[in-house]
């Protein structure tokens, strides 16, 4: 990557209090008033290095793009069902790009993807057309998982799926071992539980499984499995994950039965799936950068407009407002069967907190940044019963801590999480993203707050869940980043 120098100046950004909120005017950010200097990434070059020095307070307003989860699920349902299914607010991530790539070499006609309207036509529950090359999908697990489900009962027809070099390294025994007990024909590495596999379409049955992990991506394989099934396929987690495509699946009209109390959902074989219009909310993951940023550092203030607030996602606001986070909600809707809202957060003192149990399926990709947040935090934060975050895109209890460590926090790791001593101030430091998008972001936003410069490697992956990110952090900060 080559890193440009820029430099833009005019007269200093105005305070920008709640009243004046005419002045979050995306089109004429705050970056643009005042004297800043401005990195930009390019993907040109092969050292991906960013440098960044500590911000002075993020002010404005951000549209938070679409939920990395909902995209991936209306994508594909709208590839399963019958007749249009149109897409408001795509994610344009890369993530999400390799399921529309796998799902069109599967025969469903779906449009350039763009985040206005994209459009799709169905090919209907159990007549995706054998693709002549292997799938791929990328860094994405909800791809690689969900759509094991979808091809398993495909009958007659074979499939090769793959990822890159980190996906082909993450557990997919979890959904294999369950699909095969539906009678599901898929062979791999490592005795099926690593890919690249290869999925033999067949006929399936339903099938009661207790799941020993919450894990939406687990429980959302088996219900799309289950759509083409015979009889009822069950599926009960140890506590709630994310319940997107519950909902989903139930606009698109299968007849599914949600029992939260027995943290069960089944599904009954045999119903069609007919084209709809979704309207995707923004991330509250990738809100959650924006929230950490804003309460570490000083005289900061932004609107996160369009945020998700599936009571299944929002363990995050609940732990930040614990940690003493300002952060207000407003105009809170629904949209397409989703539940969302404008947050508002400035800069807090936090302190640390306990984070653990049924907790961690609603915050597990936030814990990164929670992680942060600790490192700013006075006192101690103790993160347990997240040992799932070692199979994640990077191994990310081992990332964070070895990565806040360099930057001077004092963390200690467990094998299912973190113990973090907050209030001693980070300083600038050389890190590494290890690849990893939300590692990525989170080390960006932990150099806001830290002394002197910080060089972060590899932080144009931040682009699997979030493009536009560190444009954004461009604009929502004064002299924050530097080249
Ligand atoms: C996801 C579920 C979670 C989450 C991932 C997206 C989904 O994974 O970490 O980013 O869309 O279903 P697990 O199901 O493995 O917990």
């Amino acid at each position: 990557m080559a890193v440009k120098r820029q430099t833009v100046s005019g007269s200093p950004a105005k305070s920008l209090g709640r009243e004046s909120r005419s002045e979050y005017d995306e089109t004429a950010p705050a970056f643009a008033k005042s004297a800043v200097r401005v990195a930009v990434l390019t993907h040109s070059s092969a050292t991906d290095i960013l440098t960044l020095s500590p911000a002075k307070g993020l002010r404005g307003q951000v549209s938070i793009p679409g939920d990395k989860s909902i995209s991936h699920r209306a994508l594909m349902l709208g590839s399963l069902a019958e007749g249009e299914t149109t897409i408001q607010g795509l994610l344009l991530g890369e993530d999400p790009r390799s399921t529309a790539a796998c799902f069109r070499a599967l025969g469903a006609d779906i449009a350039e993807l763009n985040s206005e309207c994209v459009r799709i036509q169905g090919v209907g529950l159990g007549r995706l057309q054998e693709p002549a090359d292997v799938l791929d999908a990328g860094n994405s697990g909800t791809t690689l998982r969900l759509m094991l489900g979808i091809l398993a009962g495909q009958a007659g027809r074979f499939f090769a799926v793959t990822g890159d070099r980190s996906l082909r390294s993450r557990p997919m025994g979890r959904v294999v071992e369950p699909l095969r007990q539906m009678g599901a024909s898929i062979w791999g590495r490592a005795g099926g539980t690593l890919a690249p596999l290869a999925v033999q379409g067949g006929s399936l049955k339903g099938i009661h499984y207790c799941s020993p992990v919450a894990s939406a991506q687990v429980k959302s394989c088996l219900l799309l499995a289950g759509l083409l099934a015979e009889g009822t396929t069950q599926v009960t987690e140890p506590a709630l994950s994310r319940d997107h495509s519950e909902r989903m699946l139930r606009a698109f009209g299968a007849n599914i039965q949600v029992d939260p109390e027995a943290k069960t959902v089944a599904v009954v074989g045999g119903s069609r799936l007919v084209g709809q219009k979704v309207q995707v909310p923004g991330d509250i993951s990738s809100a959650a950068f924006w929230l950490v940023a804003a309460s570490i550092v000083p005289e900061s203030e932004l609107l996160l407009r369009n945020v998700g607030l599936n009571p299944t996602r929002t363990g995050v606001l609940q732990v930040l407002q614990e940690m003493g986070a300002d952060i207000q909600i407003e105009n809170c809707r629904e949209m397409a069967g989703e539940p969302l809202g404008d947050l508002w957060v400035r800069s807090a003192r936090l302190r640390g907190c306990t984070i653990a149990g049924d907790l961690i399926p609603t915050l597990i990709d936030e814990i990164p940044v929670l992680a942060v947040a600790a490192a700013f935090a006075e006192g101690i934060t103790v993160i347990r019963d997240a040992a799932e975050l070692r199979v994640k895109e990077s191994d990310r209890l081992s990332a964070m801590a070895q990565e806040l460590s360099r930057m001077g926090a004092q963390v200690s790791e467990h094998p299912d999480g973190l113990e973090i001593k907050g209030g001693i101030p980070l300083h600038g430091a050389e890190v590494d993203s290890h690849e990893d998008h939300r590692i990525a972001m989170s080390l960006m936003v932990a150099a806001l707050g830290a002394q002197g410069s910080t060089l972060l490697r590899g932080a144009d992956c931040a682009r699997i869940s979030y493009p536009d990110f560190i444009p954004t952090l461009q604009r929502l900060t004064a002299s924050s980043l530097e080249s």
